[in-house]
């Protein structure tokens, strides 16, 4: 059975995090994730996490779907985890659309689509403004 592997942030997890990582790992029989660092997301993103790697890293591993998680300090090492990591499938959110076909001669790339209406932005935002989050309509 293949080896899937998967990176972000997931910061503040909300559902659209566990329906992209279920996903993922209905697509083989063991899911790596691959949690960027606090400073890798200030440079991808230019600002820190709110829950710090040590912290997402725990939620990450907490989940029944996920078998392994590491911290991915650097974006452009992204072969280098495929290989490390020994994945069949590199899974990835549709935002990324096209971004990793450069490793398709190392293993297969899966974009699956993002659930609609849910962000870590979205969310920091909601709560700093105090928007209420309407329940089922995500
Ligand atoms: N994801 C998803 N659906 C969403 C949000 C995220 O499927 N609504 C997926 C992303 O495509 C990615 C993974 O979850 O594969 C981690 O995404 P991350 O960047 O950590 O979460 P976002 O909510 O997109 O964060 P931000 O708003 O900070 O960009």
């Amino acid at each position: 059975m293949k080896r899937i592997l998967t990176f972000g942030t997931y910061d503040l997890l909300h559902v659209g995090h566990v329906r992209l990582l279920k996903r993922a790992a209905a697509l083989g029989s063991h899911l790596t994730v691959g949690v960027s660092s606090d400073e890798l997301n200030i440079s991808k993103k230019g600002r820190g996490p709110v829950y710090s790697t040590a912290e997402r890293m725990e939620i990450i591993r907490s989940l029944n779907c996920v078998d392994h998680a590491f911290v991915e300090h650097s974006l452009e090492a992204k072969g280098d985890y495929i290989r490390e990591h020994k994945a069949d499938v590199l899974v990835m959110g549709d935002d990324w659309e096209g971004r990793f076909d450069i490793f398709k001669d190392l293993c297969e790339v899966v974009y699956l689509p993002r659930t609609e209406g849910i962000s870590t932005t979205y969310l920091i935002s909601s709560i700093s403004e105090n928007k209420k989050l309407a329940v089922g309509d995500v």
